[in-house]
């Protein structure tokens, strides 16, 4: 019944619901588009709705804010934060950036405007490390994440200094979880975000975004994986390859803010067109000419 009326209310307003794999499965379902932070931006700049309903955290609908700032764009609950988002602040940067004029900053998407709009360049999982690899004659100042940033650093070699912020669930992961998990699946690859500490990365089989983890893992002959990013990327997974097995790296892989919103809140944003999101204009201009960057580059 509120599925029904969720697609009467998209049509009626001419909305479209955009998903991020980190969602509830029963989100990811009536959403239009699932994916990660670089294709959900893509669909944001491009889309000719009026309205865009964004089932994820803040900061991505922020982004698509500033990347379609006429159209109305919706978060049908307003405490989805980022954690890590909030691990760096305007004036440090801004301290930062003062004691070294040199440095280039290229900040990942999982930040909020103001941040963006001191930054040179933006990356998402998918795109950093070709992006980083555009600009390798360059010092460079990686924010927020320092185990995103400091996998730059190893993959490139080059001059990057890094923001100490950290994802709470991948921060958490452990090559004990690896050796453990490989012990009880040994036929089973290994598939991480590249949010997990270095020395968990380098015992990956795999490490990409969570969009590159749903393609590395359907295009492989493999039948089995352990999965170190958020529990939300199995229901893609599963639905992708019913004939594969996916176990999840370590328990906690759940990330609370990716799941407050409910069908009930999806139904509700639409109906009564909340809760809109507003980017400070100067800000969204600066912000942009970032974010115009990294898609000019990926
Ligand atoms: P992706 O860009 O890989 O979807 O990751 C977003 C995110 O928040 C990871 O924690
Ligand atoms: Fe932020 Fe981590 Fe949640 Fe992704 S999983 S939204 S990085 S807190």
């Amino acid at each position: 019944m509120i599925k029904e009326e969720i697609q009467r209310l998209k049509q009626e307003k001419n909305a479209v619901i955009l998903a991020h794999f980190y969602q509830k499965p029963e989100i990811q379902d009536i959403a239009d588009y699932v994916g990660d932070s670089l294709a959900l931006s893509r669909i944001a700049a491009g889309t000719d709705a009026d309205v865009i309903v964004f089932c994820g955290v803040y900061f991505m609908a922020e982004t698509a804010k500033i990347l379609s700032p006429e159209k109305k764009v919706l978060l049908p609950k307003m405490n989805s934060l980022c954690r890590m988002a909030a691990m760096i602040k305007t004036k440090d940067l801004e301290q930062y950036k003062q004691e070294h004029p040199d440095r280039f900053i290229v900040t990942y998407v999982n930040t909020r405007a103001d941040i963006k709009a001191l930054s040179d360049v933006i990356v998402t999982s998918s795109n950093a490390e070709k992006i980083v690899e555009h600009y390798k004659d360059k010092k460079i100042l990686y924010v927020p994440d320092k185990n995103l940033g400091t996998y730059l650093r190893y993959k490139t070699g080059y001059d990057i200094d890094v923001w100490p912020g950290y994802c709470y669930i991948h921060d958490l992961l452990t090559i004990n979880d690896i050796k453990k998990k490989r012990d009880l699946y040994p036929n089973a690859l290994v598939l991480i975000h590249p949010e997990a500490p270095l020395e968990v990365l380098q015992e990956a089989d795999f490490v990409g975004s969570t969009k590159q983890i749903l393609e590395y893992a359907t295009n492989s002959d493999a039948l089995e994986f352990i999965i170190g990013t958020d529990e939300g990327i199995i229901h893609a997974l599963q639905t992708k390859n019913p004939n594969k097995t996916f176990h999840l790296l370590a328990k906690g892989l759940s990330c609370i803010n990716m799941k407050r919103i409910s069908l009930e809140d999806v139904h509700e944003a639409l109906l009564k067109e909340q809760h809109e999101i507003q980017v400070d204009e100067e800000v969204a201009n600066k912000a942009r000419k970032a974010l115009d960057k990294m898609m000019e580059l990926s």
